[in-house]
């Protein structure tokens, strides 16, 4: 298992206000560098705690937010007011409340033509925004399912495998919308930090597997997940942790 610090929270809400300390932490350090910070967010619904915890008067006035780019991790195959869209649910809690600018922000087009090209046509924005052999985020946010998928990267899926391309479409996805885009295995990777953001109980076997058990990442994608000592952070709740044998929680990034 990746060397990882794993931090068990009580709920959602202290989840959400960890987070928001280490992404302050992090844009902070690169903002005292005068470096640009880019963050790629995570879908699903677990984030929207985070966003809202961001955009509060708590933590909005601790970030120069003109200084972060975001991108996003996977995006369903929806219009971006789709109520399934990730997009909708950063523009939602984070970009309106913030003010954050439209050239601030490159959404993952999933829903434009064929997702082939909207696939390739996301990874020309990396290399235009980014470059390198991999994109490196400052900051890949991450979430799981209770199958231990992780952005749109599913058990089983051939895209697990991927090696090279840095987006690749999802057409089979178990979790509906089937139709998706996704980073890759190793763009995530080459992420500097990337923050796992874990609740509920019915993810905590899922979780066990990941952080415990011998299960094949094939199986539990979300154990393809290394970026290295150090780069790994899990902010879980506790009913995410009731079935880890280690409960107790780990000094992390945020100690
Ligand atoms: C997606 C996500 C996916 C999500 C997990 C957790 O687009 O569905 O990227 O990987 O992070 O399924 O979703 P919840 O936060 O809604 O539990």
């Amino acid at each position: 298992m990746a060397e990882s610090n794993v931090r068990v929270l009580n709920d959602i809400t202290a989840v959400a206000c960890a987070a928001a300390e280490l992404f302050v932490k992090l844009v902070a350090q690169a903002q005292a560098e005068r470096k640009p910070f880019r963050v790629a967010l995570s879908g699903g619904t677990t984030p929207t705690a985070l966003y809202d915890a961001l955009a509060s008067p708590e933590w909005r006035s601790r970030v120069r937010w003109n200084g972060i780019a975001f991108f996003f991790g996977d995006e369903r195959a929806v219009p971006p007011d789709h109520p399934d869209s990730n997009y909708r649910t950063a523009n939602d809690h984070l970009f309106r409340p913030l003010r954050i600018s439209d050239g601030q922000v490159h959404r993952m087009k999933a829903d434009m033509g064929a997702l082939e090209a909207a696939a390739e046509a996301y990874e020309q924005e990396l290399h235009t925004a980014i470059g390198g052999l991999f994109p490196r985020f400052d900051l890949a946010l991450l979430g799981m399912g209770p199958d231990g998928h992780t952005a749109s990267l599913f058990p089983g899926n051939k895209v697990l495998g991927e090696d090279t391309r840095w987006v690749v479409p999802v057409t089979d996805a178990p979790k509906p919308p089937p139709r998706r885009l996704t980073l890759t295995v190793p763009v995530l990777n080459s992420a500097g930090q990337i923050l796992f953001m874990v609740t509920g109980k019915d993810k905590a076997e899922a979780l066990r597997e990941v952080l415990e058990g011998t299960a094949s990442p094939q199986q539990y994608p979300a154990k393809l997940v290394n970026p290295g000592p150090d780069c790994l952070t899990w902010l879980v709740d506790a009913a995410a942790a009731s079935r880890l044998a280690d409960y107790s929680s780990q000094s992390g990034l945020l100690s």
